[in-house]
């Protein structure tokens, strides 16, 4: 499959070295304004292709490049400051994004669209508007970081490996997160029961670390080297693959809702099945009652945050 990337920064350049090092791609294109940038970009990346499971073409272009893109994700925009929260990013990536979904959706009509600017979901609402997609074709890569983030810290805890935690975080990817504890499994066991029959018992201690080291997990290295790319790099590879293969893949990604725990017309995380056709389903896990208030205040944060936009 062609992918494209629009913004051939930290984050869009990590997800084409991901896409590259996985064979998920065999033609990866940079897009951005910076041409030397995304010429650079490029051609590091092309180095990596000897070492890589599958052959790609890996080349930077402008717009017109990216035609016959089965995917293209949408990484531009300006990345986080150290303790600004992703919300306050909000006007000016609404401004880059403006001219950037038209020219791909006129260089590459066929193209489904996958969102990595921050804010994510709000960033992914207005795509699929400015987009005129349904909004299935136009994924947001929304909380599938901090699943990652979340089953990274359970299996570290527990001393299994994290892909063998089935653990989710719904709603915005951001501060109002919700970490869906009561759903989450080691293997096929409950994972209270799983942690009390290894001896790691999940304390209140242990979950509000967990819980703590989820939801501040961007700004901790955000302070250490400015920015973060690899995990997200790597989970745009792991949402493009799904699409490539048709996997059918649950992985928890963000797309625009008609209604969602009392809000309307609203984006954000909930586990979806992911495939050629872009989301097929959602697949709502039983939450807890603190669970369910919890992830009804993270939609509404994210339906009022998106009033700005219209304003
Ligand atoms: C993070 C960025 C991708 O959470 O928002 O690292």
């Amino acid at each position: 499959m062609k992918v494209g990337i629009v913004g051939a920064g930290m984050v869009g350049s990590a997800a084409g070295y991901a896409l590259v090092l996985r064979g998920v791609a065999s033609h990866v294109v940079l897009v951005d304004r910076n041409r030397d940038l995304a010429r650079a970009q490029a051609e590091d990346i092309a180095h990596a292709v000897p070492f890589a499971s599958a052959a790609s073409l890996v080349e930077a272009g402008d717009y017109a490049a990216l035609a016959g893109a089965g995917v293209v994700i949408l990484a531009a925009g300006v990345a986080q400051k150290p303790g600004e929260d992703r919300l306050s990013l909000l006007s000016r990536n609404v401004a880059v994004f403006s001219e950037i979904v038209a020219e791909v959706r006129a260089a590459a009509p066929e193209a489904m669209l996958v969102v990595a600017s921050n804010p994510v979901d709000v960033m992914t609402l207005f795509a699929t508007r400015a987009s005129g997609l349904p909004p299935a074709r136009v994924i947001g890569s929304g909380t599938i970081l901090d699943t990652a983030r979340f089953r990274w810290l359970v299996g570290q805890h527990l001393g299994i490996a994290p892909q063998s935690v089935h653990a989710y975080v719904l709603g915005e990817h951001g501060d109002s997160e919700v970490l869906a504890w009561s759903a989450a499994r080691a293997g096929a066991t409950p994972l209270a029961g799983f942690a009390a029959q290894v001896g790691a018992p999940i304390t209140a201690d242990v979950r509000a670390r967990i819980d703590a080291g989820v939801r501040g997990a961007a700004e901790t290295i955000i302070r250490g080297k400015g920015a973060t790319w690899y995990g997200i790099g790597a989970g745009l590879a792991r949402l493009v693959r799904a699409i490539a293969a048709d996997e059918r893949a649950v992985l928890s990604v963000s797309m625009r809702m008609p209604e969602v725990a009392g809000v309307t017309d609203v984006a954000l995380s909930v586990p979806r099945i992911v495939g050629a056709h872009g989301v097929e389903a959602d697949l709502f896990p039983d939450l807890s009652p603190e669970e369910t208030a919890a992830l009804a205040r993270s939609a509404m944060i994210l339906r009022d945050t998106a009033r700005q936009i219209e304003q």
